[in-house]
């Protein structure tokens, strides 16, 4: 069933890069995010799956959104799905590298179910699994990471967001002599990238969004890496300026009504309850773990990684899609 229900998902993340690549450095995040929304929508309807959305983008930056709770497919196996229809949607609308289309999928009842909020995470690859604690300073958590690595700190390698509530943090690593990798968005590639055999990346570290946090927590497990988590409010990452505070009202009534707690370590346990992930990535731009989407002629190609928990494999999937042969309702949306 998981080598079947891996090649249907890799179509879903395909048809929402394709859908994400009409709107290539044209300047309009929403848009893109809108069309790849909607492609993702038409392909799971179109598939042979009983999903149920339980966490999407939107609520942050106020885009489209796969709605949580969203029922989608054309009836089968019952599954939970995170998804980011474009993880990097700015990297889209400036044509910059990095972006992606993702999305992680479980049986069902095994995956978060949480708002679509700020989430702090902590990742790290199979070897340091266990020698994290999010509750503990990170400069206590580099130490115990590069001891289990049996590594000088001087070597240790952390990815992160480029982001200004990161400044402070990214000195204070530096200052440890950790060699920090900045990336201006996409927290799920940086994630990823502590668990790939070929990356010199040991931990990631950041505030990001909760949709990418449980993602990412599934693709982790699948690798079996390690991954503590909290959800944070927004005034508590952007400031408690007035609308801030009423927006993390609501943040706080939303957590009570899915039964999550904000400020609360979630182990990744907690966050997937399963190994049995299927976790796909469509490139859009070509960035550190995909190639972007590309034309020649009337075809489309795409690269996706495919990875599947229940046996750790990690496939990459080069795909030609002729435009000439490409559904209607679809071909509306990619070209
Ligand atoms: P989107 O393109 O889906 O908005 O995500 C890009 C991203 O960098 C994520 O990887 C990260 O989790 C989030 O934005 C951080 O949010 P913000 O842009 O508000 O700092």
């Amino acid at each position: 069933m998981y080598n079947e229900l891996g090649l249907t998902l890799s179509q879903v993340t395909e048809s929402a890069a394709l859908a994400g690549y009409k709107w290539l450095g044209r300047g309009d995040k929403n848009r893109a995010d809108d069309a790849a929304v909607a492609a993702m929508r038409h392909q799971l309807n179109d598939s042979n799956v009983n999903a149920t959305i339980v966490i999407g983008e939107g609520e942050i930056d106020d885009a489209p959104m796969l709605y949580i709770g969203e029922q989608l497919g054309k009836g089968g196996a019952a599954i939970d799905i995170a998804v980011d229809p474009i993880e990097g949607t700015r990297m889209t609308a400036m044509g910059q590298p990095n972006a992606l289309a993702v999305l992680a999928a479980a049986e069902k009842d095994t995956l978060l179910q949480a708002p679509d909020m700020y989430m702090e995470k902590l990742v790290v690859g199979p070897q340091a699994a266990g020698a994290i604690d999010l509750a503990r300073p990170i400069e206590e958590n580099i130490r115990n990471i590069a001891q289990q690595l049996n590594k000088p700190i001087q070597e240790l390698v952390v990815a992160t967001l480029a982001k200004p509530r990161h400044d402070s943090i990214i000195k204070t690593m530096q200052a440890m002599g950790v060699r920090v990798y900045a990336f201006p968005d996409g927290d799920v590639a940086a994630s990823l990238l502590t668990c790939m055999p070929e990356s010199d990346v040991d931990m990631m570290y950041c505030i990001g969004g909760a949709p990418e946090g449980v993602v990412t927590a599934a693709v982790i497990r699948a690798l079996g890496g390690d991954m503590q988590a909290r959800l944070l409010t927004r005034d508590v990452v952007k400031g408690d300026t007035l609308a801030n505070i009423k927006h993390a009202e609501s943040e706080r009534q939303r957590c009570n009504e899915m039964g999550v707690s904000e400020n609360v370590i979630l182990r990744l346990n907690d966050m997937v309850k399963t190994d049995n992930i299927v976790f796909c990535a469509t490139g859009i731009t070509k960035g550190d773990l995909l190639d972007g989407v590309q034309k020649h002629g009337s075809y489309l190609t795409t690269e996706t990684l495919l990875i599947q928990g229940h046996n750790r494999t990690i496939r990459m999937i080069k795909s030609n899609h002729d435009l000439n042969k490409t559904n209607k309702e679809l071909l509306k949306l990619i070209a």
